[in-house]
């Protein structure tokens, strides 16, 4: 099955697992990795990679597979990310558990690159994600969201208790539906 029949398939049995009604388009895509300096160190963690449009944006930053750590929750998604990215580190599950599971905050993570559908997530469980996200970032990390709305999804609460800093980078309408990008980052 095509990536995107497979797609079409798993939006009409989860929509609020999707959040978007199509995978992002490439420059949306371009938009959410533009700001990623690479060299063959730096390490990538893309939550909720679907079927691999930003992943291929980002390997085209010059990130190292190898260095490319894809996290996705819907198994048919991360059947395709497997053929796509055959020497990418791809954990199928929920982002909180691959968190707790995985890392230990050792804060490797040079960048999070995230289609979460927070919007229909319970505050709680992007909260989690979020702080979780931060305990293992690098000092200069970065964290990108794409969001379908002007008001960005990653919860005001986190950015203020760790001094975050917030940036809209992007809009596009060439995307369905338009897409915002933001970083968010620590003051240095
Ligand atoms: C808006 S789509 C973005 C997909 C892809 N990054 C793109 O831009 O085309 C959100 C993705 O997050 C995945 N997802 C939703 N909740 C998740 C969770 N708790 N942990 C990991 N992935 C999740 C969905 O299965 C879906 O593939």
């Amino acid at each position: 099955m095509s990536f995107f029949l497979s797609w079409i398939k798993n939006y009409v049995k989860n929509p609020l697992e999707l959040g978007a009604i199509l995978p992002t388009y490439k420059f949306a895509a371009n938009l959410m990795t533009k700001n990623i300096i690479s060299n063959e160190k730096t390490i990538v963690v893309e939550l909720g990679a679907g079927t691999g449009d930003i992943t291929k944006s980002i390997i085209n930053r010059g990130i190292l597979q190898e260095n490319l750590i894809l996290v996705e929750i819907n198994e048919d998604f991360c059947k395709i990310l497997k053929q796509r990215f055959p020497k990418a580190q791809i954990f199928c599950e929920d982002a909180k558990t691959f968190f707790y599971k995985t890392i230990s905050n050792e804060k490797k993570i040079d960048y999070i690159v995230s289609g979460l559908p927070f919007v229909s997530m319970s505050k709680a469980q992007k909260m989690e994600i979020c702080e979780l996200s931060f305990d293992n970032l690098s000092k200069n990390g970065i964290f990108f969201q794409i969001t379908y709305f002007v008001k960005c999804s990653f919860p005001v609460e986190i950015i203020n208790k760790n001094k975050l800093i917030k940036r809209l980078i992007g809009f596009t309408l060439l995307n369905i539906p338009p897409a915002f990008i933001w970083s968010i980052a620590r003051r240095n």
